[in-house]
Parts: structure tokens; sequence; C-alpha cells
């Protein structure tokens, strides 16, 4: 399939086109001698680890990181999220979560319930996808170490007071653990500014790296279990897993190709300004909101027009199948978006879309005014 072929309306999935130059960088590393970071001193073997650090470097500049090291990379949100959740709860927790949480909290969540024996509260999110600061107050017990949060709804959009909530689980003395997957890259993100202990990120969202890659920020004041146990190039006489970050919770081999990406893509996303990114997207998202409020058959989802969202747009037409608006846009349009639940089973329940789930389009860095044009006539076609 040509660029040309396609509009990608799915950035909330996973970004494309990538930053320019990430694939450059990959091509080149797997191109000429390179090693595995850690494992021998021999030059090869010290570049891939000064590849490694750079991304870090930059990640942490990124989202405010006194120290690179407190950064664990993983393949994606999914794994930094199930690194965070069951290295920190234990046996006779209370976490507290929201009901716009994607599968990957609530299903560490639930595991952990049924087989070490938590509980668990989703607190209530209006309609628009809005959080109320008294409900959260009123959820803490004697026995609650974890609020778990999505920075914004994958299915509305909206935007959760990140720094108000650490706040208040601090004074109640709870850790927060951050769920950036449709921020990072996208809204500003500063881990001592807001107060995050935790932050789990995806590099292949609006990082703008490769698929495969993704992290997670650990207060220097948390020590977690790690999720996987193995070779980590250092310590390698000792039983246990060493305590020395990031080895602690890098186990195996390092995805280097992939992390070199990343480290590009930073790169890219720190020199064009998060701020900028996110006013280029959200002006895409108003245009496409403003021209879909004028078909009456469509209702969206997510905050009114003029708030504060991510670059996604959900929407379900009168009558219709969801499924099938998507589809008809990818074969008889060449236009991406998606459709169903976005495994937040919760979210459509806060929505009052359990029913069918919806329609999503999301927009990019690079998506254009043309195509949002494109992307309503197309709807406008289908839904007459
Ligand atoms: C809010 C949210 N959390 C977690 C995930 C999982 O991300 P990943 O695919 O990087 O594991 C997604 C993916 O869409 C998401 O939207």
């Amino acid at each position: 399939m040509n660029t040309s072929d396609v509009i990608y309306l799915d950035h909330a999935a996973t970004s494309w086109p990538k930053a320019p130059g990430v694939a450059d960088v990959m091509l080149e590393i797997l191109n000429r001698p390179s090693g595995s970071s850690g494992r021998g001193n021999h030059a090869m073997a010290l570049q891939a680890g000064r590849t490694m650090f750079n991304t870090r470097a930059k990640l942490a500049k990124l989202f405010g990181i006194s120290n690179p090291n407190d950064i664990a990379f993983t393949s994606n949100t999914t794994e930094a999220l199930n690194l965070a959740i069951k290295g920190y709860v234990k046996l006779g927790d209370h976490v507290i979560a929201t009901m716009v949480e994607h599968n990957s909290v609530r299903r560490p969540l639930e595991f952990l319930k049924r087989t070490i024996g938590i509980s668990v509260d989703y607190l209530s999110i209006s309609e628009q996808g809005y959080f109320n600061l008294d409900d959260l107050q009123r959820a803490f017990r004697p026995e609650t170490r974890l609020v778990v949060c999505t920075h914004s709804s994958n299915l509305l959009g909206s935007i959760l007071p990140i720094a108000e909530i650490s706040k208040l689980a601090h004074e109640h003395g709870v850790v927060t653990l951050v769920d950036a997957a449709q921020t990072a890259g996208i809204y500003p993100i500063d881990v001592r500014a807001m107060g995050i202990d935790m932050l789990a990120f995806p590099g292949h969202k609006g990082l703008l790296g490769p698929q495969g890659t993704g992290g997670l920020y650990i207060s220097p004041e948390l020590d977690i279990e790690p999720l996987l146990h193995g070779g980590t190039g250092s310590q390698s006489e000792e039983p246990e897993q060493p305590m020395v970050r990031p080895d602690r919770y890098e186990a195996g081999t390092a995805n280097t190709v992939g992390i070199a990406g990343l480290g590009s893509a930073v790169a890219y996303v720190l020199e064009q300004g998060v701020e900028q990114i996110y006013e280029h997207e959200w002006n895409l998202t108003q245009m496409m909101m403003g021209e879909l409020n004028k078909i009456p058959i469509i209702s969206l989802l997510g905050p009114e027009l003029g708030q504060p969202r991510t670059g996604l747009v959900s929407f379900n037409v009168k009558e219709r199948d969801a499924a099938e608006i998507a589809f008809t846009l990818d074969r008889k349009f060449g236009i991406a978006v998606r459709a169903g639940y976005h495994c937040t089973p919760l979210g459509h329940k806060t929505a009052g879309t359990s029913a069918g789930g919806a329609v999503r389009a999301s927009v990019g860095h690079t998506t254009t005014k043309e195509e949002i044009e494109a992307f309503i006539a197309a709807v406008k076609f289908i839904v007459k």
C-alpha cells in the first residue's frame, strides 16, 4: 500500500508515519557492527549501551525526570503497567482506579484480585470523561496503597487532573501510577510538577517511535519487584536480580534497534515541542467535531467543542453499526479509523455505548486539514 493511498486516522492505536529519521537510525544499527548493551566490554557493546542511555536521557528531559536510570524500557505500555502494578501491589492492598481505564490496567488488577487477594474500586467518571476529586477523597481506606489513573481516556479524549489526583493521593500516603498511553508526546507531562510516582508510556504512539517500545518511570523513592528475572550483564555471580537501575527491571537482551529509533523520535518531539503538537492535534479535532456536529444522526463522545482533549474523536451514527462505518471508510475510501470497544469496556459503560462500541478517528503530527475534509466528506457519503 502506498502512502498516498491512505488517510491514517488511527494514531491512538499506534502512530504513522513515525518521526523523520527513525527508520534510518534503525537501519543503520542493523547494518553496522553492533553488540548487546551490558554484554561485554568491546566497543560495539559499549556503543549499544550508549545508544540506550541517549534515549533514556531524552525521555528524562521530556518528562522532567532527574535520573534517566529511573526509566526502565519495556515493549509497550501494557508491559510497563504490568511491571508497575504487579511489582508494587501486595496481598490485602486496596487500589483505586477509574471507570475509563484500559484493559491494560484493569486486567492486571483483576488478575491480582483473583490470585493474591486485593480490592479495587473503579471511580465513576462523568459521561463526557470528567473526574470528581470528591469521589477520590471518599475512596481512600487505611489499606489503600495505589491510585492508578489514565492521563487521557482512549475512548473519550478527556484529560484527567493528574496533579490534583497525585496531591490527594500523597496526602493519604498513597502512590500514583499514571497511564500515559494517550498523552506521552502529545500533552505536557512533568513527573515532578505533577507528583507522578510511576509513569507508564508507549514509544510507538505520540512519541512517534517504533512498535515494540515503551517504558516505565519509577520514582527513586520506590522499590518495586521486577516483572522478569534473568540476565542483566551485571552482578552475574548474584542469584537475585540486582538492585541497580535500570538493570533491575530490564532482564534479557534489549531491543537496541527499537530504542535507538525511539531516541531519534523523542529528539524530534522535543524539537517540535509537545505544546505545538497538542495545539495542532486539538485544532484538527475541533474542525472534525464542528463538521460531525452538523450531521444530526451523529452523536459525539467526550468533552464539548472548545474543551481540552487529546487528538481523538469518537462517535456513533444512529441505528448504524460502528464496525460497518469503519469498514466502509477503509475499503471504499482508504481511511483508517478504529471501531469497537477500544479495550475499554468500562469506558463504554461510562459513555453509555456498551451495546455497540463507537467509531474512533484519531489524528497525529502529520495529519492535515485536507485529510479531515476528506474524512468528513466520506462520513457524509456513508450516512446519507
Ligand atoms: C489508555 C491506554 N492504556 C494502555 C494502552 C496499551 O498500550 P500498548 O499498546 O502500548 O500496550 C492503550 C493502547 O491503546 C491505551 O490507549
